[in-house]
């Protein structure tokens, strides 16, 4: 099994992994420490988070992890994706990979003879989704019933897998970016069957009620020469203490991070008392261990 999208995973599919996160908490427990399993971090791109909380996931889990920086590998000389995949599935039990297309990670789990996780892609980052709505739940207590409100880059990749794992799980979500700047359609055609998706070009009715207000870059990894339109594109649509009033009283705010402070969101906020942003990163680990022991074990 493979976790290329938010829409590869059930909603119970998705309780599993959340009950299987909580139970590896308790770092002394090293399911994997008898096979010892292999993760290869197949990275085009750059990485803080997803990289590093992979890593120390599969060492506590008690596997190893190997990074692979595409630009120093055979690919960067034009190794295709096919044969990449077919070797470097010979040699590690599962990988992840941070593509710029989306279509090149199809491709390489086509070819991959092991699990492939999808650590961002410009569509999607449905792990990153996941610690996201993880997160929720732990906060409220619950996911069903909240409304959240991702603002700005409605089209950015997070934004389309949080559309998906959010909604399956019960929650609303109200889309708030520039007029004539759409969202993707499929996706919010997919998530619209679990939940309520609306969108809005106005930051106060698009805030109205949410319980959190998310955001993201403006300017995606592979969007840098568009940075000046974009910014001035979602200029309006930063998350400030102005706008933050127009959500519910105490609504938490959510940022996938690297932010970009001044620009997506402002530093008061970032760093105010509803600011749930750390724990999200935080959570991240616990969550890709249970996403690795999941796909490890659904292939037995
Ligand atoms: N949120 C996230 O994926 O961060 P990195 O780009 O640092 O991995
Ligand atoms: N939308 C951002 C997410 C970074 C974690 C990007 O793709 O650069």
């Amino acid at each position: 099994m493979n976790l290329l999208s938010s829409n590869d995973l059930s909603a119970t599919q998705i309780e599993k992994i959340f009950g299987l996160a909580d139970s590896l908490k308790d770092r002394s427990k090293k399911p994997l420490s008898k096979s010892s399993p292999i993760l290869a971090l197949l990275f085009e791109k750059s990485s803080t988070r997803t990289r590093i909380s992979f890593e120390s996931a599969m060492l506590q889990l008690g596997g190893h992890s190997l990074y692979i920086d595409a630009k120093t590998s055979q690919m960067s000389r034009g190794e295709s994706l096919a044969d990449t995949a077919r070797v470097l599935s010979s040699y590690v039990d599962i990988i992840s990979a941070r593509m710029y297309k989306d279509s090149d990670l199809r491709e390489l789990a086509g070819y991959s003879s092991v699990p492939v996780i999808n650590a961002l892609t410009d569509l999607e980052h449905p792990c990153q989704a996941l610690s996201d709505v993880y997160t929720i739940r732990k906060v409220f207590g619950k996911v069903k019933g909240l409304k959240i409100a991702f603002v700005g880059d409605i089209a950015a990749n997070t934004a389309n897998s949080l559309m998906i794992t959010a909604t399956k799980m019960g929650a609303q979500i109200s889309l708030v970016g520039p007029r004539g700047y759409h969202a993707n359609f499929e996706y919010i055609l997919q998530a619209s069957k679990y939940e309520t998706v609306v969108t809005s070009d106005d930051i106060q009715d698009g805030l109205s009620g949410c319980d959190v207000v998310y955001t993201d870059t403006f300017i995606s990894m592979g969007q840098e020469s568009e940075a000046e339109k974009r910014r001035k594109l979602f200029a309006k649509y930063q998350v400030n203490a102005e706008a933050m009033k127009f959500a519910k009283k105490g609504a938490k705010v959510m940022h996938c991070l690297p932010a970009h402070r001044g620009e997506e969101i402002t530093s008061d906020v970032l760093d105010g008392k509803n600011s749930i942003a750390w724990e999200q990163a935080k959570n991240k680990m616990v969550v890709e261990k249970a996403i690795i022991l999941y796909l490890l074990n659904a292939g037995r």
